[in-house]
């Protein structure tokens, strides 16, 4: 199973805090945006993970998370010259995904709540079996969103993308999982309206094989997306409260990669070194001295 984090795009929505830094780069709270979307792959199992981002950003990811060998993972990196839809994403990667299952995720996507590993694991079990799956979420402004419509055993029934007349509260987040040979289908899409590549297209074409499932995040589960300024603000305070009165840090990869594994205690010291004496790196220390046991 392969995994890309999508994150790239102009983030005008942001001006000025994107004129000279890639959104997916600004903090949410105490770390990097990126770190969220990275944890919900790194959560799946996932070890082999493509970022795709504008020419001019890149870079700054590659600075940011190296080869990925400090995670315990592999991290490449490819462009997208620009942005002309997200199912373009599966095309830039088709030579790193081969014959695998491939998951997606927007790096401008946050993911929190309690049973997400047993979601994940459906997910991944679906792609496994050569089903795609989406996660649905209830939101109050279906408009803003890709939006899926269910029969009364929550089968998926409809998937429109920005629907003037949403069909259900249900918006489709920014991670998806997809069988073997996403890369073909995503060849397919024809560009919509407004000349993108929409992942809602490529969503339709497994809906219409009868190869679409959804999972969806209920009740007490915290999905953000980081797209406006309020959505930015409000998800650095979600980030802050969480950690300050549950004692936790969410997506600290280091914890991630230690507790499942995949580096040594003595490699989770020399990482938390680097952090310096931030609240970040602090965290990575507890972690090692096993304070922190969940
Ligand atoms: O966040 C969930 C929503 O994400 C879904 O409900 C929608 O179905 C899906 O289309 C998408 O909607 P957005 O309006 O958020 O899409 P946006 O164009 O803002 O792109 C999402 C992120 O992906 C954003 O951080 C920029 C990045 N992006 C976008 C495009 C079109 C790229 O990196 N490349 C692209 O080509």
């Amino acid at each position: 199973m392969k995994g890309i984090i999508l994150a790239g795009g102009t983030g005008s929505r942001l001006y000025p805090l994107t004129l000279v830094t890639s959104k997916q780069l600004l903090p949410v709270y105490d770390k990097p945006m990126i770190y969220y979307p990275l944890s919900v792959l790194m959560l799946s199992n996932i070890k082999d993970i493509l970022i795709i981002s504008t020419p001019d950003d890149i870079l700054k990811y590659e600075n940011l998370l190296g080869s990925g060998e400090e995670l315990g993972i592999s991290i490449t990196y490819e462009i997208q010259p620009s942005p002309e839809g997200l199912a373009q994403a599966f095309m830039i990667g088709e030579k790193f995904i081969g014959d695998d299952a491939c998951a997606m995720i927007l790096g401008d996507n946050i993911f929190y709540g309690g049973g997400f590993s047993e979601v994940l694991q459906r997910a991944i079990d679906n792609a496994e079996n050569g089903y795609a799956t989406i996660l649905g979420y209830y939101v109050e402004n279906p408009e803003r969103f890709g939006i899926m419509e269910f029969d009364q055993d929550w089968n998926v029934i409809s998937v429109e993308e920005k629907p003037k007349i949403p069909k259900s509260n249900y918006c489709i987040t920014g991670l998806y999982f997809y069988p073997s040979g996403v890369a073909k289908e995503a060849e397919k899409v024809e560009p919509s309206l407004r000349g993108e590549l929409e992942i809602t297209t490529l969503n339709d074409r497994y809906l219409k094989k009868g190869k679409l499932k959804a999972e969806i995040l209920g009740r007490g589960f915290a999905w953000l997306d980081t797209g406006t300024m309020d959505s930015l603000m409000d998800a650095s305070l979600f980030v802050q409260m969480v950690e300050k009165r549950q004692g936790v840090m969410i997506s600290a990869l280091e914890e991630i990669s230690y507790r499942k594994g995949w580096i040594s205690k003595e490699k989770l010291l020399e990482n938390a070194g680097k952090y310096g004496n931030s609240p970040y790196g602090e965290h990575l220390k507890k972690v090692a001295e096993g304070i922190l046991k969940y």
